[in-house]
């Protein structure tokens, strides 16, 4: 068969249409609360994010923590208490905003237009009653490592609200009082939470049904319940030779018992050279077949031990 024809028979694009239209539909609204709204326009309209907005699965809300804040110039900063550098960001206006929209319906805003005498009517010292059990997430390095299984988790929740901390720090009493869940994209410092909340939608958003345009979805992305939670092995399309380098014959071949073999062994190789604790973890978890261990053991992997 012709390199063409396997290109363009991928079972994946057989199926497409079938696929997504049996997939029950699912959609997650994020309320993203920031003091830098305009830093996540260029990533939600492109690509698969703006896709996913057109298609209703993704809706998310910007709220401009400043415009919740009172007084004349709208601070939102303090220094902290008992001296130190930097400033911390200061709790009324972020309850406030976050008590202020998730106590109204999905897609709710401040009018642009306001007078900020005209913010809604809000109690500092009680918390308005009941509020919708939606997850208030503040993204700070301190947090939980954010990963894949958190996100197929997350994608589960209709609606979610993410708190962009800024500043030194956040005043704890927005943990304490606010917060339910803290989460962290890696083991180093931002400027703000803004990079990591847009990191945690688009991972986030790429689980749902229909946002990818193809049947499989994120199913066999690295890290993924289809790869048993380990690395996707290496990729290859036109031309078949470059630069000296052929693609590999079996991909050519047409024989897909033997590609999905060699995707398999693959996957297991790229994990065992980059990241053996996925292996070790998959062993555990016992996702790993007794062709797999075998495969691994003949690449020289010894299988951890219980104790
Ligand atoms: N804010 C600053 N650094 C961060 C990180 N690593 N993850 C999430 N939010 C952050």
């Amino acid at each position: 068969m012709a390199q063409s024809d396997v290109l363009e028979q991928r079972p994946d694009d057989e199926s497409d249409k079938a696929c997504i239209q049996e997939e029950a539909p699912r959609a997650i609204h994020f309320d993203v609360f920031t003091l830098f709204p305009p830093m996540f326009s260029g990533a939600l309209s492109e690509s698969i994010l703006a896709r996913a907005q057109k298609r209703g699965i993704l809706r998310v809300t910007l709220h401009n923590i400043r415009d919740y804040a009172t007084d004349r110039h709208h601070t939102c900063d303090g220094y902290p208490y008992g001296g130190g550098g930097g400033m911390v960001m200061r709790p009324e206006p972020v309850v406030r905003a976050v008590e202020t929209v998730l106590s109204r319906p999905q897609g709710w805003h401040l009018p642009d237009e306001r007078d900020r005498f005209d913010l809604p009517a809000w109690n500092a010292d009680e918390p308005p009653v009941p509020r919708q059990p939606t997850p208030i997430i503040l993204l700070t390095p301190q947090g939980r490592r954010f990963d894949q299984s958190i996100a197929a988790g997350l994608s589960r929740h209709g609606r979610l609200a993410l708190v962009c901390g800024r500043y030194e720090g956040v005043d704890e009493r927005i943990r304490t009082q606010l917060i339910t869940d803290e989460l962290s994209i890696g083991d180093f410092v931002l400027s703000g939470g803004e990079i990591a909340a847009l990191a945690i939608i688009d991972a986030v958003t790429r689980t749902l049904p229909g946002v990818l345009g193809h049947a499989s979805g994120a199913m066999y992305d690295s890290f993924s319940d289809g790869l048993s939670g380990l690395l996707e092995g290496p990729q290859y399309t036109r031309p078949t030779a470059f630069r000296g380098e052929a693609v590999p014959e079996v991909l050519v071949s047409g024989h897909h018992a033997n590609v999905e073999q060699w995707r398999r062994e693959q996957s297991l190789l790229r994990s065992l050279q980059r990241r053996p604790d996925l292996l070790a973890q998959a062993t555990i978890a016992g996702h790993l077949t007794l062709e797999d261990r075998q495969f691994l053991s003949s690449q020289g992997w010894q299988a951890p031990t219980d104790s």
